[in-house]
């Protein structure tokens, strides 16, 4: 059997691992003893009522800040005490909840500073940015849309477009995993169409995605599977089918009404 396992490929590995993770917030577990396997490829959806802990599930993931227990893996390796930057380096990034940004930058800038800590071979301490780099901030602003804003300066764009500004930041950076906490929050029905469209376009070109949403609709129509946590624990993992059928999901988290209508939306898209 081990002579099998030899020429094992490394797809069958999960490109990230979250080993029994917990972060207390003074006595307060904000992320409770979780264990997590995103494999290449994916979409793995995180939804949970407020104060779930998914974005500090984030945080622990993308070295923020560190778990007080657990172990987290990318990529094959331990990255538990990894900073940000450093992950970025190994193909791991992230966007927030709330809009972040240089705002007096404009796009373009803001966008080749991810470019920058996308560089393999970064130039410490100098801020020289490769022609490869620029030429990757160009490709992530027109796949994302926001080539005709290239020259604006990042605090007079609107919402939608900041979301789209840190998405193409973090995919210039050329990720083999992007994080994105809640990309549509505070968008309009539209706007969610679009993102929902351009997310499904960097999934297929081969971007492994882990997304936390509270707007349903997207979370379901974009993942594989899905993960719900609840007082910093998971309290479902799996299917968007099975999750509007869990009784526990149903009373913490979705409530009747919205569990019925993700059904119909289910059945819809499956019937499609
Ligand atoms: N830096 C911090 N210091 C203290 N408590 C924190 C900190 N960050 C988060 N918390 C607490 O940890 C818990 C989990 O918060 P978190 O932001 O991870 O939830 P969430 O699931 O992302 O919620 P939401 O859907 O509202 O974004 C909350 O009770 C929050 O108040
Ligand atoms: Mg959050």
């Amino acid at each position: 059997m081990a002579a099998m396992n030899e020429g094992r490929d490394d797809g069958a590995r999960p490109l990230l691992a979250c080993e029994d993770v917990s972060k207390h917030y003074g006595a307060m577990a904000a992320v409770s003893r979780l264990s997590l396997d995103v494999r290449p490829g994916e979409v793995l959806g995180i939804g949970g009522p407020n104060g779930a802990g998914k974005t500090t599930l984030f945080d622990v993931i993308t070295g923020l800040t560190a778990p007080d227990q657990g172990r987290v893996m990318f990529d094959g390796r331990d990255v538990t005490k990894a900073s940000p930057q450093a992950l970025c380096h190994m193909g791991l990034v992230r966007t927030f909840q709330l809009n972040a940004g240089y705002d007096t930058l404009t796009a373009r800038e803001n966008v080749l500073v991810g470019a920058y800590f996308g560089q393999r071979n970064i130039v410490i301490p100098g801020f020289r940015v490769s022609a490869q780099a620029k030429r990757r901030a160009e490709d992530a602003m027109d796949l994302v849309g926001l080539a005709d804003v290239r020259n604006a300066i990042v605090k007079n764009l609107p919402v939608y477009q900041r979301k789209l500004l840190m998405m193409a930041s973090a995919l210039a950076s050329e990720p083999k995993l992007l994080m994105m906490d809640e990309p549509v929050g505070g968008l309009n029905p539209h706007e969610i169409d679009d993102v929902m469209k351009l997310v499904e376009r960097v999934r297929r070109s081969g971007v492994t995605i882990v997304l936390i949403e509270h707007v349903m609709r997207f979370l379901v129509a974009l993942s594989d599977r899905v993960m719900i946590m609840h007082h910093g624990e998971k309290i479902y993992e799996g299917s968007s089918e099975g999750l509007v059928r869990d009784k526990t999901v149903v009373e913490v988290y979705l409530g009747a009404g919205a569990s019925q209508r993700l059904k119909h939306l289910i059945e819809e898209r499956r019937a499609r």
